[in-house]
């Protein structure tokens, strides 16, 4: 039969049950508007033999507003020392992720923007004109974000690049639901728990070279305040966020010891380098095939007030988001859209995938989806999840990724030598050329 008169759900209809989930994995990957597109209209709920897919507005809201019912269980064995983000609304995710909301004070943010535009001003320099725009600038400088803020010191960025990779890899894109062969799953496994022991023996190195420094910090006082003195500059003490953590004193009885400390602190380091690196080089890549768009982004890039350029960046990531959806599992059974036509039952153990990507092109909450429109309801956007366990490092990469991607924009005559490579779902490399 000519498969290419037939709608995307023929085809999924006609397919026998053992080959249902790569077509559909094919369609997502091919064409996902479309394919969404059509879910939105006819099944909004698609139940496949290994997974449901959810593609509605409301529906999505409803799974991620519900973490007992549709659990991270699938995040559980690839997270080491029962890391915050594994477990669904309990008194460690609850405590936790409070303390380094805390930690991560939202007033630095105005620091953490210029600190993001000098450290890519530097990289840009270096470069003379000609990068790889993956590992060369879009790694790099949330990795030297993650030495010079969060305070993770005294390692290569090249080997926090490769342990976040490795983490993000085999957490979110080698999971039941998706097409990799045995052979390449194992070989993901193994590359995660050798970088996950590394930086294991890292991170208790630095926590205990820290806090040994700190005792003694208060033996610079006096040269400090001689500096004061003489220059009239404050000259504090160093000041990160692994600094932070480790100068606060939390009583017993908040089970937050220096071991859930040092957990933390290698989250920061595995939550922002590959989420970041994906998001702005794909940003990029939307903008310089859109020369017009790219123009209206070097005219907002110029702007004193970084919030137009910051719109186009945000309505471009909903076009090419570094996931189409999150996903879970279900608990127990639980009836998704009840009261209207589209009800379905998911029974317990149910991997449920929540298309965010197409729930971003739902009219109810994306009024003509199809049109690029930045400066829509910030609310409704998912690139850093919603519920429960929406991002922590969200207000950091609401200034790191805009940032990151508005000062290679800047650059005059930036041209791409091709498309962005990938190797599976993350990018490999994207040459890009401007004068100097
Ligand atoms: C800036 C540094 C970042 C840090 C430290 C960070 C850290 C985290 C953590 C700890 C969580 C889990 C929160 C929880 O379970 O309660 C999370 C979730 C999430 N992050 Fe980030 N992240 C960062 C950057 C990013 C970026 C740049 C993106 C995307 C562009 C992103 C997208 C997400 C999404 C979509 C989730 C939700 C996952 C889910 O619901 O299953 N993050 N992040």
């Amino acid at each position: 039969m000519d498969t290419a008169t037939l709608s995307y759900l023929e085809r999924y209809d006609g397919e026998p049950d053992a080959t249902k989930l790569k077509l559909v994995r094919q369609f997502m990957e091919e064409d996902p508007g479309s394919f969404f597109g059509e879910l939105r209209k006819n099944r909004p709920v698609l139940v496949t033999p290994e997974c449901t897919l959810v593609a509605l507005f409301d529906d999505v809201i409803e799974m991620l507003s519900m973490p007992k019912v549709f659990t991270v269980a699938l995040y559980e064995p690839k997270m080491a020392n029962g890391y915050l983000m594994s477990h669904d609304d309990d008194a460690l995710h609850y405590r936790e992720k409070s303390i380094m909301q805390g930690f991560l004070n939202r007033e630095d943010l105005p620091d953490v923007r210029a600190m993001v535009g000098k450290i890519c001003e530097g990289l840009l320099a270096d470069a003379g004109g000609e990068i790889d725009a993956v590992d060369g600038f879009c790694r790099l400088a949330p990795a030297t974000i993650v030495r010079d803020y969060f305070g993770l010191i005294g390692m290569h960025r090249k080997d926090l690049m490769e342990w976040s990779y490795w983490a993000q890899v085999d957490t979110f894109y080698n999971q039941p639901f998706d097409i990799v062969t045995p052979e390449e799953r194992e070989r993901i496994i193994k590359s995660h728990d050798e970088s996950g022991e590394k930086l294991g023996k890292y991170i208790a190195a630095l926590v205990l070279t820290r806090s040994v420094w700190g005792k003694f910090e208060f033996l610079l006082k006096p040269f400090r305040k001689l500096r004061r003195l003489l220059t009239g500059q404050k000259g504090g003490l160093q000041d990160d966020i692994v600094a932070r953590m480790l100068r606060t004193k939390f009583p017993a009885e908040m089970d937050f010891d220096i071991k859930r400390l040092g957990t933390n602190a290698g989250g920061l380091l595995i939550g922002t380098i590959e989420t970041t690196a994906q998001a702005t080089v794909q940003t990029l890549q939307f903008l310089l095939q859109r020369p017009e768009l790219l123009q209206q982004a070097k005219n907002a890039a110029t702007l004193e007030d970084p919030a137009e350029f910051d719109g186009i960046v945000w309505e471009a990531l909903r076009f090419v988001p570094i996931s189409p959806y999150m996903f879970r599992q279900t608990s127990t059974e639980y009836t998704i859209a009840k009261g209207t036509d589209r009800e379905t039952v998911i029974p317990g153990a149910t991997n449920v995938l929540a298309l965010t990507q197409s729930a971003m092109f739902d009219p109810k909450a994306f009024p003509d989806p199809e049109d690029f429109r930045p400066g829509r309801n910030w609310y409704h956007y998912f690139t850093f999840g919603y519920g429960a366990h929406e991002c922590l490092g969200k207000y950091v990469g609401m200034v790191m990724i805009p940032e990151i991607v508005r000062q290679i924009v800047l650059r005059p005559g930036l041209k791409a030598k091709g498309e962005i490579e990938y190797e599976g779902h993350m990018p490999k490399s994207y040459q890009l050329n401007w004068t100097v």
